[in-house]
């Protein structure tokens, strides 16, 4: 027997892990960009108000612009992020053009759908919620009624990532570590523990 469907979505979805180290020299294009959007668009929304808009980003100043207000992997407090060369090659600004309660949720389905989408092609990612929302506003000239809300960086994978069972941990918790040969390693709770 072959694999099913369900094997292969679920590799997708282990596959799509939070990746910090890219290979810069590969480009992402706008056309894989906007059409991660254009899947995302198709998305649940909540009442279908569907509040987000996204910022595309692969300009080389603007990247270097947007970059230097990421904040990277705070579980690893001795590494500021990517070095150059392995910066993301594009990202993407989910923004919210006034949603209400349920933009959050939006949000999250979104960026999972571009995160996967991403996978798929090639690519890899990592959501970032640690960033200096006013200054990314800024330097990308969005309009006053557009908040920024997650920057998803992009490109291609130059890092191992592998996941773990929690009891894997070194410290017992759910933090992530890396090894000496750099591998990241993301502890996950079994499926008992997340069964009640
Ligand atoms: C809502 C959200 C916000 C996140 N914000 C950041 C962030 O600001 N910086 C960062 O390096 N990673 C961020 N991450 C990535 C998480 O650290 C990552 O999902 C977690 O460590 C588990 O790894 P995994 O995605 O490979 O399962 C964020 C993830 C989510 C879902």
């Amino acid at each position: 027997m072959g694999e099913s469907n369900l094997d292969r979505f679920g590799h997708l979805v282990r596959e799509a892990r939070s990746r910090r180290r890219f290979n810069e020299e590969a480009p992402v294009t706008r056309e894989q960009l906007a059409a991660l959007v254009d899947i995302a668009r198709a998305v649940p929304s909540g009442a279908n108000r569907q509040p987000l808009r996204y910022r595309l980003v692969s300009d080389a100043a603007e990247r270097e612009a947007v970059f230097a207000e990421l904040m990277w992997a705070g579980a690893l407090p001795d590494w500021n992020g990517p070095e150059p060369g392995e910066r993301p090659g594009a990202y993407i600004v989910v923004c919210d053009a006034g949603g209400g309660a349920t933009t959050a949720v939006d949000e999250g389905i979104a960026a999972e759908v571009i995160l996967l989408g991403a996978t798929a092609a090639g690519l890899t990612g990592c959501m970032l919620h640690a960033f200096n929302k006013a200054a990314v506003a800024r330097v990308l000239t969005l309009p006053d009624d557009l908040r920024p809300l997650m920057v998803i960086a992009l490109g291609a994978p130059a890092e191992t990532v592998v996941l773990e069972p929690l009891a894997a941990s070194p410290d017992g918790s759910t933090n992530y570590w890396r090894d000496a040969e750099g591998v990241h390693h993301v502890p996950k709770r079994s499926l008992e523990d997340v069964l009640i």
